[in-house]
């Protein structure tokens, strides 16, 4: 006797309208796979672009801007939470047009003119659409909150289609990186004694934390600006030294 799979089993009893259900929601639940997987890919797009800067950097100019690269995707409480919170039902469509920052990217420097070097050599890509940028660093939040915002879009090449999908990128130094976790930390903490005092105090750190990354970012160019002529000897280890860096 012929053997029937479970739906074929299911067929004519009461349980196809489960099945039917079960279809339903597997397929809702497939197009949301399908929905993160865009997301994903365009987080792999961009993290390589910005590993590509940093290598480029350190080829021609033997300094690293990027210190780390930290990308999340954002969960689908986080994303159901927002929807609800926005008063929109969370079709696909809807989630896709609402929300900016489901691929997220955060690119750690060390100074500040890097934070600006690399949005721009990231947004003049011929496949980079930049969307909106929010610059928190020359208009920092009233909190103290200093990062540079950009939501782009890129095009994701898959075997049988090419989809344009949105990501959010913060570009911040590794000071104010610090500091916004902490200020994260204590945003989400519901019994915080003397609230205001301590919001007082974060601010206070945010300003010297801004005062610190001028500065330091001041001496590396006052460093970069010191033009010592290298002997015949140091410019042949100098490219020497091209040759071996490792890329990988
Ligand atoms: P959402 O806050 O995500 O709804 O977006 P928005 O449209 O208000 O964008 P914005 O660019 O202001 O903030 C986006 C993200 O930046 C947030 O989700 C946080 O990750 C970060 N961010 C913005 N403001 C602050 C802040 O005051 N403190 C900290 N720690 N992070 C912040
Ligand atoms: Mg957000």
């Amino acid at each position: 006797m012929e053997k029937k799979n479970w739906l074929q089993l299911a067929e004519g009893t009461g349980t196809d309208l489960i099945m039917g259900q079960a279809m339903n929601l597997l397929d809702g639940v497939l197009d949301y796979k399908e929905l993160m997987m865009g997301y994903a890919c365009a987080i792999k797009e961009i993290n390589t672009k910005f590993e590509v800067l940093d290598t480029e950097f350190e080829v021609r100019y033997k300094r690293n801007p990027i210190s780390s690269i930290e990308t999340r995707l954002k969960s689908q409480t986080s994303i159901l939470e927002k929807m609800a919170r926005m008063g929109i039902p969370p079709t696909r469509e809807n989630i896709e047009n609402t929300l900016n920052d489901i691929a997220g990217i955060r690119v750690i420097c060390s100074y500040i003119d890097d934070i600006y070097l690399l949005a721009d050599a990231l947004t003049k890509q011929d496949d980079v659409t930049l969307i909106r940028r929010k610059d928190y660093i020359s208009n920092p939040k009233p909190n103290g909150y200093r990062s540079l915002h950009l939501i782009v879009s890129v095009p994701i090449f898959f075997a049988e289609s090419t989809k344009e999908v949105k990501a959010e990128v913060q570009i911040r130094t590794i000071a104010m990186d610090f500091w916004a976790s902490l200020e994260h930390q204590i945003k989400y903490k519901k019994n915080v004694e003397h609230a205001e005092k301590v919001i007082a105090r974060l601010k206070e750190c945010a300003d010297e934390i801004a005062h610190v990354d001028e500065t330091m970012q001041e001496i590396r160019m006052e460093m970069d600006n010191i033009k010592e002529e290298p002997s015949d000897v140091e410019a042949l280890y100098e490219k020497l030294r091209k040759i071996d860096i490792n890329f990988m």
